[in-house]
């Protein structure tokens, strides 16, 4: 599918905030043919199926631990239960509705969902007749209220995906330690480089290079994709061979653009933000990105934005934070022989990012913008009902933020139709001018595509056709290419 722009539409809805301007529409779930249908049509059931076993997961070793907390249980099958029935919703595609009042109260459900459904009746129709984007992050508040609505605290905290989350970060020791290893030995090297000197930057300049690569990579493995990505994959997208071999896969690369930004500001107060994507694997590549940094000292703070609710199956909450280090010193999670060089690398590892914490240099915080539906041009002043300004204000004080992931890249493009020729700053709209140093780490697993050189989507196009007739504009939903997008706000 060719994506074109016979499309366009003028959005006057708050959502966007320069209003009345044209823009090609955004990616539709009846867009046929398209990875957002398919998405819809046969992916989401499957997330809240995989809830469901997880529900249902839970409740047996409630019981087989003999809890006697009546509670627990019965909010428990009434959870199964509701699962099932939201299940069903989604594959009968009926309308979508707005939450009510006694929802928004339990849950905190920002108002914005409720407005974009009365503004875009006529678009947001039905489950697979609306917004992807929409829908999708829909789907996951709807999810999360019928938690929030139970009477038992246990279920109303309950991460429904952190099984998953768990077992494949368990399932990644042979990349995680791979890293530690390198980490150690770089931050030895680090001690004797004179930082000052033009040689030094040089180097730096190589090694920002690699973990921006390695925190690209790490986006290569989110869980909501694993019905079609094996363990065996996971291992080696994480391996450092595979990784060399992929930077022919990044097929825009803006690197030395955000080395030239970041270097260029003030040393000895840089400040570097990541609007984070997925726990596990991605977290811990995006921890090595930040110790670096700071070890290096091209940066003196890393701030790491994560999200409020369980969302987009393996999107990392506040309280993964110290669940990753807490798994990094288990050696029942990662069993590797005590004292051995790949024990003291992880161990030293989390000793690091314990240290940074402490010492204020790694800080952690959440944010409900970053969960509900407004797309990134709202991280700009005029948007003043749901954090946008706040964000925006803060935002213009970083030196840096990295906005990882492919959720991230279609809420910065707003997930709309455009050529796949835009360039980066027409499709991140207010961000490329309003004051934001803005770098997109992305692994490509959605339709929105933009910045690419002319004839460079024919071309993957024809390569993908190949295995997959039909379908050679999937290339860019596959996980399989890359992109590394920098906009220096000016
Ligand atoms: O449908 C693809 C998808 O599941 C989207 O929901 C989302 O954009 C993305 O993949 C999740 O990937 P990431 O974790 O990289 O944002
Ligand atoms: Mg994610």
């Amino acid at each position: 599918m060719l994506l074109t722009l016979g499309n366009i539409a003028i959005v006057k809805t708050n959502r966007t905030p320069k209003k009345n301007m044209s823009l090609p529409r955004r990616c539709m779930t009846s867009d046929k043919g398209t990875f957002g249908a398919y998405t819809a049509e046969e992916r989401w059931p499957i997330i809240v199926q995989n809830a469901i076993d997880d529900v249902e997961a839970e409740l047996k070793d409630i019981k087989d631990r003999g809890d006697d907390s009546e509670q627990i249980l019965e909010d428990g099958e009434l959870l199964k239960k509701q699962l099932i029935e939201f299940r069903e919703e989604i594959l009968a595609n009926t309308p979508l509705r707005k939450f009510t009042e006694q929802e928004i109260a339990i849950a905190n459900i920002p108002l914005s969902f409720n407005e974009t459904l009365d503004e875009t009746a006529d678009i947001n129709k039905s489950w697979i007749s609306s917004e992807w984007l929409f829908t999708e992050v829909y789907m996951y508040r709807r999810i999360n209220v019928l938690f929030k609505s139970k009477k038992s605290p246990f279920w109303q905290e309950f991460d429904i995906f952190d099984r998953l989350k768990q077992s494949t970060f368990k399932a990644s020791l042979h990349g995680v330690v791979e890293l530690a290893i390198r980490y150690k030995k770089l931050s030895h090297e680090l001690q004797s480089l004179d930082l000052s000197s033009g040689e030094s930057q040089e180097v730096l300049k190589i090694l920002f290079k690699e973990f921006t690569e390695v925190s690209l990579w790490g986006n290569a493995t989110d869980l909501s994709l694993l019905t079609s990505i094996s363990l065996e994959d996971i291992k080696s997208i994480q391996g450092a061979k595979a990784r060399e071999a992929s930077e022919s896969k990044i097929v825009v690369n803006d690197t030395d653009k955000a080395w030239d930004a970041l270097i260029s500001s003030k040393p000895g107060n840089r400040r570097v933000d990541f609007v984070l994507d997925n726990s596990g694997f991605e977290l811990y590549a995006d921890f090595l990105m930040g110790a670096f940094l700071l070890r290096s000292k091209l940066a003196s703070k890393c701030i790491f934005h994560a999200k409020d609710m369980p969302y987009m199956v393996s999107d990392v909450m506040m309280k993964d934070f110290e669940t990753l280090l807490k798994d990094l010193e288990d050696r029942d999670f990662f069993p590797v022989t005590s004292g051995s060089e790949d024990d003291l690398a992880l161990n030293d590892l989390a000793t690091d990012i314990r240290d940074f914490i402490k010492e204020g240099s790694f800080e952690f915080r959440t944010d409900s913008f970053w969960t509900t539906e407004l797309d990134y041009w709202n991280i700009d002043p005029s948007e003043k009902k749901y954090h946008g300004a706040e964000i925006h204000n803060d935002f213009t004080k970083s030196n840096l933020v990295i906005f990882k992931g492919d959720l991230n890249y279609r809420k910065l493009t707003g997930d709309r139709t455009w050529p796949r020729t835009t360039s980066w700053e027409a499709a991140i709209g207010p961000l490329a001018h309003n004051g934001v140093p803005t770098l997109s780490l992305r692994t490509c697993k959605a339709t929105v595509q933009v910045a690419l050189p002319e004839g460079k989507d024919e071309e993957l196009s024809a390569v993908w056709e190949k295995d997959h007739p039909g379908q050679g504009s999937w290339w860019c939903c596959s996980g399989k290419w890359a992109v590394i997008c920098f906009s220096d706000g000016k």
